[in-house]
């Protein structure tokens, strides 16, 4: 480190401590803010390190049942359904959760079962709400149908006691998720999310291939979901005190001693960024929420903010018997928050040696190439928020200075390509997630990326312009919004309204 970089990381230290400083001495809800915020944390049960005490610590996801024999299609009941899990060795949490239709007597989980299917699978959904309200399920980063999306803007509820089909087809490989498109920061906290993943492009030889869904809860001493939602949960997304992966605290993955393994990320939390890293370990990073990249690349850290996905290879290396953690770090995501130091997600425990595998391609996926020029149209988003000034007041978040569902819809025509200029005019980060169609970053703070493929969900930094070129789906209402779901479900959402042109 030349000391150029000491000196600018030591005024960045004494200008945080002066903010820190300032935000004390003012009155009102800045500060019960920041004492609410390092309270979140500081003395909090189970405060990250995992619950250990005889719980369970696998990390394995349970498969859906296909109920259908025809391999082109998946044919699942799932069931959302109140249910209960044990987090922390203290007490169950009562959870909402996702359950298999198909097995009887079968219990919601966290995640939900496990979906998988093929590129060109048809994929056929029955759906029932045992919860006691309404919900609907949203495909996160698929190309459905617009009237499989799972948003209020596409189908009505799913209430109580109802039922609803979902189909679509599976068109491209990759990572995506699945979770409620309705009181998303409720739902989606109590445990309603999992995982679809569809295999297919290029062989990639390896040991393992395995899914994490990572999350974080806020839980009370006795292990019970927080019912508390405090004024830094709102603006930050709630912040859990307990990481999950797979809906594990203080999980523990056997892996052979020079093993190279597939691992696939999708964040489902609130609110938390996941910035990962496995110390004296690297990340080869081969895909992400639109699926393969054209060219691999080698990450030290991996930032993973809320609806994002990754896809990585690891290769364990070290001696029989060595432990590791994957942790999540500090990332400077705004508002000041302070460094509460590594977290561990789950440990890493090397077993006997791993059987050799083959070499890794030398193709991998497309890269994006989308037609843009200065006659190109741009439309302008500029996410904002409003802190809470008063107690018992909720912050506000705004697209273009309204909030949803007074955001006024952009008109679009299937197939024609556009920049979106998404405007960050805020003091903290937001995750920008697009519906139905992916779009290609083209420059974050006029800087192009150093790596291209295709994305839905996107962070854009405070403070900062991030301009993406998209070409327009299928005819129909796309929801986009920031995925922190506190700031989604208060305002921070439009729609993008396509007609076929035709
Ligand atoms: Cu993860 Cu509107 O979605
Ligand atoms: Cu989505
Ligand atoms: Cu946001």
């Amino acid at each position: 480190m030349g000391p150029g970089v000491t000196e600018t990381v030591t005024s960045q230290r004494q200008r945080r401590r002066s903010i820190l400083t300032r935000v004390v001495v003012m009155n009102g809800s800045a500060r019960s803010w920041l004492f609410l915020c390092l309270l979140a944390f500081a003395a909090a049960p189970g405060c990250g390190e995992g619950a250990g005490g005889g719980l369970p610590t696998s990390l394995t996801v349970v498969p859906i049942t296909d109920i259908n024999p025809d391999p082109s299609i998946v044919e699942v009941n799932l069931v959302a359904s109140p249910g209960q899990t044990r987090y922390l060795k203290d007490g169950p949490a009562d959870v909402w959760g996702y359950r298999d239709g198909a097995v009887a007597g079968s219990v919601a989980t966290v995640p939900g079962p496990f979906i998988e299917a093929k590129p060109g699978d048809s994929v056929i959904i029955h759906f029932t709400n045992e919860l006691p309200e309404a919900t609907t399920i949203h495909w996160h980063g698929l190309r459905v149908p617009n009237a499989a999306d799972g948003t209020p803007s596409t189908q009505v509820e799913v209430a109580p006691g109802g039922t609803f089909d979902y189909r679509f087809t599976t068109d491209d490989a990759g990572t995506f998720w699945y979770h409620p498109h309705l009181h998303s920061d409720v739902q989606i906290e109590r445990g309603l999310y999992g995982a679809l993943v569809v295999r297919g492009g290029p062989e990639i030889p390896v040991n393992a291939d395995r899914t994490f869904v990572l999350d974080d809860v806020k839980l009370e001493a006795t292990g019970q979901l927080s019912e508390v939602t405090s004024p830094l949960d709102l603006m930050l997304g709630r912040q859990g005190n307990v990481i999950l992966a797979n809906g594990r605290a203080g999980g523990k993955l056997e892996v052979g001693t020079g093993a190279r393994e597939r691992w696939r990320f999708a964040n489902s939390a609130n609110g938390r960024y996941f910035n990962l890293q496995v110390p004296g370990h690297t990340f080869t990073v081969i895909g992400w929420d639109g699926g393969m990249l054209a060219e691999p690349y080698v990450a030290q850290t991996l930032l993973v903010a809320p609806g994002e996905r990754y896809d990585v290879l690891v290769d364990l290396t070290g001696m029989p018997g060595d432990t590791f953690p994957l942790q999540t770090i500090h990332y400077d995501r705004g508002h000041d928050i302070p460094d509460p130091g590594p977290k561990t997600v789950f440990d890493v425990v090397l077993g006997k040696a791993a059987a050799q595998v083959g070499p890794t391609p030398t193709t991998w996926g497309t890269r994006p190439d989308l037609p843009t020029d200065t006659n190109t149209a741009v439309r302008e988003i500029v996410l904002n928020e409003k802190e809470a000034m008063n107690p018992g007041e909720e912050p506000r978040f705004f697209i273009n200075d309204t909030s949803f569902p007074a955001v006024a819809p952009i008109q679009g025509t299937s197939d024609r390509v556009e920049v979106w200029r998404v405007v960050n005019d805020s003091e903290m980060d937001h995750p920008f997630h697009l519906h139905g169609m992916f779009f290609e970053v083209l420059d974050v703070g006029g800087v192009a990326p150093l790596h291209r493929g295709w994305k839905d969900t996107v962070n854009v930094p405070m403070k900062t312009t991030l301009r993406f070129a998209v070409r327009y789906g299928t005819a129909g209402t796309w929801m986009y919004h920031c995925h922190i779901l506190e700031h989604a479900e208060r305002g921070m959402m439009g729609t993008l309204v396509l007609s076929s042109g035709t």
